[in-house]
């Protein structure tokens, strides 16, 4: 019978054979399925284990920095690399969804693979694929195949003459999760919501400023924060902030203001291939809508918006 520990058991035995005394490098996101790998990877082999995890300006608010922390606490060994200045250089100017998802695709390969070329000793490369990646003849990520591609670091392996390591292939989201708990990473990231690779750059319509990101970072965070607060967090499948290309009027004290729109969104769903508005209350709206008008210095209008998938994506871009 399947349980997580067994599975855990097995796979450490199987890398540990597999992998033998090479090493491993491995691009990490933060997210669930890179973490839960990585981990299983390092149980096997320790330092011997490389990964790389890329700060591409478009994070959330303090990501990178909490992000490594919690690596650091698992033990793993990952470098952090802030390649910031770059994405936004490229990103400058470009508003349209599919070219900002090819810019940072791009982007992200280039700054993986020159550092993965300073690691010499390497000849596996780990993915943190799942079985549903290895199924879908269509991803559930529409029109963002090719970011798939990027998570997944394709055409790397080859370039780089590097071997697959790829312990979750086998398993479903719910299963991931359950071996994650078995490994002892924190709660808070097993159920983290799915985060898009293009980040905030997807978030933000139109074009990508520094200035922008910031102000979506703290929309964001507030937002998140509240949900969690109200206890919604773990009742939606995906939540997120949109910032609108719509100034509009306000007043704030006798001040006449004439300021960004913030759009929330949040989503329950099972795989993202449809997905329904979540109905969250109106207290909590009414609140969070306060809260960032009162603390976002730049956002006098907040949204929420109403449109399930299909016919709306998740994504506004
Ligand atoms: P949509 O907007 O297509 O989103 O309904 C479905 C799920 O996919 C995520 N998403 C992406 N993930 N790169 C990713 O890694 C992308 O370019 C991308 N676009 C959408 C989205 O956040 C949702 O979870």
């Amino acid at each position: 019978d399947w349980t997580p520990a067994s599975f855990v058991d097995e796979t450490v035995a199987a890398l540990k054979e597999k992998i033998g005394d090479k090493h491993v490098i491995m691009a990490l996101s933060g997210g669930v399925d890179s973490t839960v790998a990585a981990t299983l990877i390092s149980r096997a082999i320790g330092d011997r284990l490389h990964g790389i995890f890329v700060d591409n300006g478009v994070l959330r608010k303090d990501e990178f920095e909490n992000v490594l922390a919690t690596y650091d606490t698992l033990g793993l060994n990952v470098q952090g690399i802030d390649a910031k200045k770059i994405f936004y250089e490229e990103l400058a100017g470009e508003s349209d969804p599919e070219k900002k998802r090819k810019i940072i695709g791009k982007l992200f390969i280039d700054v993986f693979h020159e550092e993965a070329l300073k690691i010499k000793e390497a000849s596996f490369l780990g993915q943190g694929t799942i079985y549903p990646d290895v199924i879908e003849s269509v991803s559930v990520h529409g029109p963002s195949v090719t970011i798939k591609s990027h998570h997944n670091v394709g055409g790397l392996p080859d370039i780089m003459n590097l071997e697959l390591v790829e312990p979750l292939r086998y398993l479903f989201k719910d299963e991931v999760r359950k071996v994650g708990l078995e490994l002892g990473i924190p709660k808070e990231m097993i159920l983290r919501h799915p985060f898009p690779g293009p980040g905030l750059a997807i978030r933000i319509l139109g074009d990508i400023t520094k200035e922008k990101v910031k102000l979506l970072q703290e929309a964001d965070y507030h937002y998140i924060r509240a949900l969690k607060d109200y206890g919604l967090y773990d009742q939606v499948w995906q939540a997120g902030a949109i910032l609108l290309p719509v100034k509009s009027v306000g007043v704030m004290g006798d001040e006449r203001t004439y300021e960004y729109t913030l759009a929330l969104r949040a989503v329950t769903s099972v795989d993202g291939m449809t997905a329904d508005w979540a109905h969250l209350p109106y207290d909590f709206l009414a609140y969070v809508s306060n809260e960032i008008i009162n603390n976002v210095k730049g956002i006098n209008r907040v949204v929420y918006d109403i449109s399930s998938k299909p016919p709306a994506t998740i994504e506004w871009e």
